[in-house]
């Protein structure tokens, strides 16, 4: 009885799975603890508690003249060390990559699955399209994200995010997943483009090359940035 129900679950997972395309990849989990060096803004007001606090802040953030007249945090003076842990996936074609090394970061809301989705991984996982077209690929859960490290919002910042992005690229060129890098592109969606171009901003010769996606270049003020996801007037948005 117990073998038949065995057997029987068994047939029913195979039954089950989805066949996909033959991307023939090999991938393995990392759980990373990086030792970051970063320099962190200091929080300038009182903690926020409620969510009135949360939606009183949106709106400073969003006021036009935010940047002159709301200073919820200080500049950082001395670099801060910690260590964080990030989980992450290296996949690479079962015959072995070339050395040139993709480095995914997801945007906001999101974890490491937009780069590969449980969801018609066949139609949308880009991990499986680059594995194909022959790039190993390391995505991972952002700090405070998915199976990364929790920490506190007032920790997570973009400071943070960058450092473990160069930490990373330094794995890359390690042989921590193999082969070492010769070659390490970004690619960022969204925040995840905003960390990336940090990263290009303050050492471009860590990489060699990046494709930032969904992100937008020529922000003139947080203020405007902020109004990009704060509420719209319907009459202005589709006057009648
Ligand atoms: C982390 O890095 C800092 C700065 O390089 C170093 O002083 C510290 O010993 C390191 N900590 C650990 C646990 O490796
Ligand atoms: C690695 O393979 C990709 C995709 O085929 C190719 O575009 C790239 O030039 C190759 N890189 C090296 C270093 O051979
Ligand atoms: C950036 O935006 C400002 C204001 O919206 C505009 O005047 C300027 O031409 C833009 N610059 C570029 C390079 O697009």
């Amino acid at each position: 009885m117990h073998r038949f129900l065995l057997s029987t679950l068994c047939l029913a997972a195979l039954a089950r799975s989805t066949p996909l395309p033959q991307v023939k990849k090999s991938c393995q989990r990392y759980t990373l603890p990086l030792n970051i060096t970063s320099l962190n803004l200091k929080w300038a007001l009182e903690p926020l508690e409620t969510n009135e606090g949360a939606a009183a802040y949106n709106t400073q953030t969003g006021r036009r003249d935010a940047q002159s007249v709301f200073h919820p945090v200080t500049l950082p003076t001395t670099p801060e060390t910690a260590i964080y842990t990030i989980s992450g996936t290296f996949c690479q074609p079962t015959s072995g990559g070339n050395g040139t090394v993709l480095l995914a970061t997801h945007g906001g809301g999101y974890d490491r699955s937009y780069w590969h989705p449980s969801i018609q991984p066949e139609s949308y996982s880009f991990v499986d399209y680059a594995v194909a077209q022959g790039y190993p690929i390391f995505y991972y859960d952002r700090l405070g994200l998915g199976q990364s490290e929790m920490v506190s919002g007032y920790v997570a910042q973009s400071s943070i995010h960058a450092s473990i992005i160069k930490e990373l690229i330094k794995l890359l060129r390690s042989d921590k997943f193999g082969s070492p890098a010769s070659k390490v592109a970004l690619i960022g969606h969204s925040m995840g483009s905003a960390y990336s171009n940090s990263v290009l901003n303050s050492d471009p010769g860590l990489v060699d090359a990046a494709i930032l996606t969904g992100i937008a270049y020529n922000i003139t003020s947080k203020g405007i940035a902020d109004q990009a996801k704060q509420s719209r007037l319907a009459k202005l948005q589709n006057p009648l």
